[in-house]
């Protein structure tokens, strides 16, 4: 079964509503029509003036001196690391970061670091918590500590906001110890759409930010990672170190140039559309639904009230044609993006409603 057919159910949507992540979206006419018409060069050689536009642009709206167009957020992830480390030293991120739960052991395989996890329900890291696990080189027992990864909005804690004044916490943290700071700013954009800070507010306090284009702003590729002019020599020969130099790139820049003039501001409309549906959820019995978690576009749905595993729920839900992911053995993710409207995020609401009814007299 290929997405946008479904076999039919007792209850279903009148289409498929995709809501399995904000990396779903399709590009619209007018991204596509300046795809096409965008000017292009060999970005590998440095001049493909779109690429170079879309650096400037994004260096300029977060208020750093220089910013790298990259295929992916893993890439600007790993690519921040290795530009910012030597082999060997240690990395402080928190335990579901994406750099250390999705992105296959990378900052391991590609640039010999050791992650030290630390934990907790909202994402954030604890300076106390951290404090007595720094080390540096004089003690040859340790890994020295280098650098330490903040993500904002934090993907796997439900899409929540970074509190600015954390953010400047761990910042001090990192001064008092000599380390440096990196934010996976994937979602930077939900970020301070949801009172997070401005743009370059919440960039202010990192050494490097990498954030996405094809998330929440609805570009089909692109990640940029920013910081010093020095920094970005080095994260110059890491992209290409990782292949991830790009020729006639410009093609793709220039939807992401489209996404930051365009898109940026809309995504407050995914926040609404999330929390109606978050609310709409809340109501479902057996569905389990953390309202003060509904900061941004993500709706985690806990399944154990309803006695369906989430991958049960999430193929049911299929065949009903609202698509969905289970993010772990008992919780479903649901996202909304710019492909979604108000209507559709009703419609899935009293879809899901109705799976879980059926499925519960069902038994
Ligand atoms: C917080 C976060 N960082 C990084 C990434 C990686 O982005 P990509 O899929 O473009 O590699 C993702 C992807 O979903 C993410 O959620």
């Amino acid at each position: 079964m290929t997405y946008g057919e479904r076999p039919r159910t007792g209850v279903e949507a009148t289409h498929t509503i995709d809501l399995r992540s904000d990396t779903v979206t399709r590009p619209g006419p007018e991204m596509r029509r300046v795809m096409a018409e965008a000017e292009v060069d060999d970005d590998v050689l440095g001049h493909d003036p779109t690429v170079l536009r879309l650096e400037q642009t994004t260096a300029a709206l977060l208020g750093k001196e220089a910013a790298l167009f990259v295929p992916s957020g893993t890439m600007a992830n790993q690519v921040a690391l290795h530009a910012q480390t030597g082999r060997g030293d240690e990395v402080f991120l928190h335990a579901q970061a994406h750099v250390v739960f999705y992105e296959q052991g990378g900052a391991a395989v590609l640039s010999g670091l050791q992650l030290r996890t630390f934990d907790s329900a909202d994402g954030t890291l604890d300076p106390e918590a951290m404090e007595e696990y720094v080390h540096h080189a004089d003690d040859i027992h340790f890994a020295p500590t280098r650098i330490v990864c903040l993500e904002d909005t934090h993907n796997h804690c439900g899409g929540l906001v970074y509190p600015l004044e954390k953010i400047h916490a761990v910042r001090a943290f990192c001064d008092r110890h000599g380390l440096l700071l990196h934010l996976d700013g994937a979602r930077i954009w939900n970020a301070a759409a949801a009172g997070g800070g401005t743009l370059a507010e919440i960039a202010a306090p990192f050494d490097t930010v990498s954030v996405c284009l094809s998330k929440g702003l609805g570009a089909p590729v692109g990640s940029l990672v920013l910081g010093d002019a020095a920094f970005a020599e080095r994260a110059l020969r890491a992209r290409k170190l990782f292949g991830g130099g790009m020729r006639q790139a410009g093609v793709i820049a220039a939807a992401g140039l489209y996404a930051l003039e365009h898109h940026v501001e809309r995504v407050a409309d995914d926040h609404r559309r999330a929390r109606a549906l978050a609310e709409r959820l809340a109501r479902v019995p057996g569905l389990a639904i953390d309202l003060a978690k509904v900061q941004t576009n993500m709706v985690y749905a806990g399944t154990k009230g309803t006695g369906l595993p989430a991958r049960e729920l999430v193929r049911l839900l299929e065949e009903a044609g609202v698509l969905t992911l289970d993010e772990s053995p008992w919780s479903v993710r649901l996202v909304t993006h710019i492909d979604v409207d108000d209507a559709d995020v009703e419609e899935a609401g009293e879809v899901v409603a109705a799976v879980v009814e059926q499925a519960a007299t069902a038994r």
